[in-house]
């Protein structure tokens, strides 16, 4: 048999939504169970991972429907065995900071949800006692590995827009309050005391989107607001939500790029998506969304004139192009899971780290100051 690696990994959190569908089934057990990934040097890595958590009976169920053998509600024994040579973490947020820096004193590698941490002191802590101690980290940037964003990034490589002007960002659908119909995401999301709000939520992912496909943030400005301030949790029972379920967000790039992104849990879905983006430039534009890319190029670009009195009947929707599918696209976490496995095996560069998941920490820290103090906000360039 050819030369196979296999990796150690403490999944922690795997009973929440993101740990058990992303990181568990689509990309941890699809790895094990597709057996292993080759690596660009000719050699495979394999996976085996051990559930971490903190109901025994919640992982002897999940060890056992996904044959896994390995499970344990002790964590520091899970680091102290070598066997275990990653430790990822999907915990709520508020639990991340001191499971990871246990983690890097154990001299385990790093693989985490983001945000990474509460506050950016403690990303930049984190960041810091990770580069101190040399061990890899991983941050998941997985909105980047959506088809999606990637037609837009092949668009953008190819030179497709020109210059690029402006680029407007609209997420978001209604989260049910919780007392008529079930809310359909955790209740902390709506605790500002839990770490929750949709700042701290989507702006990490918005940094790293806008840093890798247009150039890095150099202000913001957010409006932010707590739309919905009733709601009812997972038991039916009411509480008051403390955490913006709004921000409406303009954000300065490099390149003289505008970027305007609104984010709302208290909004009814008008788009082909729940995320889009429009991206305009001067020799063409494109909107996309988690699969759908279109464009229209100058070429082809209409030439409305602003007429109240007359009704128009211009299709403007028909203007715009299908950019087909060309490519496979794998789950967008499992893609990234596969990448970091494969730096972590080879020893190489990896850019998606603590420290840029501090700079997502820093983009939503900026943004909550912003929303407080009613006034744009400079971001300044982190180093370590
Ligand atoms: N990348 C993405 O698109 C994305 C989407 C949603 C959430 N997230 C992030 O993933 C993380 C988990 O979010 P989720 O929606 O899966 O939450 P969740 O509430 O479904 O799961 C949280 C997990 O943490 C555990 N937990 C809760 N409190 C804990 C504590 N005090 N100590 C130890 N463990 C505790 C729970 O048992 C559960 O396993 C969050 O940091 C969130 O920001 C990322």
């Amino acid at each position: 048999m050819a030369n196979v690696r296999e990796i150690g990994i403490i999944m922690n959190g795997v009973s929440g939504r993101m740990g058990y569908r992303q990181h568990l089934v689509r990309s941890i057990l699809a790895i094990r169970d597709q057996g292993g990934i080759e690596l660009s040097d000719g050699s495979k890595a394999t996976v085996k991972p051990i559930l971490v958590g903190r109901s025994e009976e919640k992982l002897a169920e999940l060890a056992a429907r996904h044959d896994i053998a390995d499970y344990t509600t002790d964590l520091d024994a899970a680091l102290a065995d070598p066997q275990w040579e990653i430790y990822a973490d999907f915990l709520v947020t508020k639990a991340r900071a001191t499971a990871i820096r246990k983690a890097i004193a154990a001299g385990r590698a790093i693989y985490t949800e983001k945000p990474t941490a509460e506050s950016l002191e403690e990303a930049i802590e984190l960041a810091q006692l990770a580069k101190t101690a040399g061990v890899k980290t991983g941050v998941v940037h997985d909105k980047l590995y959506l088809p999606g964003l990637q037609k837009l990034k092949r668009l953008i490589d190819s030179g497709f827009f020109g210059r690029i002007l402006s680029v407007r960002g609209e997420f978001g659908y209604w989260v049910f309050e919780g007392d008529w119909q079930r809310a359909q995401r955790p209740s902390w999301n709506y605790r500002t005391e839990d770490g929750g709000g949709i700042i701290t939520d989507m702006f990490p992912h918005w940094n790293y989107v806008l840093e890798n496909l247009f150039g890095r943030v150099r202000s913001v400005y957010a409006q932010a607001a707590v739309h919905i301030a009733d709601r009812w949790d997972e038991k039916g029972e009411h509480y008051d939500a403390t955490a913006e379920d709004a921000a409406y967000g303009i954000f300065e790039l490099d390149g003289g790029i505008t970027a305007t992104i609104n984010s709302s849990w208290t909004v009814r879905v008008n788009r082909d998506e729940l995320v889009e983006f429009q991206v305009d430039g001067t020799h063409g534009s494109a909107v996309v969304g988690l699969f759908g890319c279109k464009i229209q190029p100058r070429n082809a670009t209409p030439k409305p004139v602003w007429n109240p009195d007359v009704e128009d009947t211009h299709d403007y929707a028909a203007d715009w192009q299908t950019v087909p599918t060309n490519d496979v696209f794998l789950n967008g976490f499992r893609q990234q899971w596969e990448e970091y496995l494969e730096s972590y095996v080879l020893g190489t560069d990896y850019a998606f780290d603590l420290l840029a998941g501090a700079r997502g920490v820093q983009f939503a820290e900026a943004g909550l100051a912003s929303n407080a103090e009613g006034r744009r906000v400079a971001i300044e360039e982190l180093s370590l």
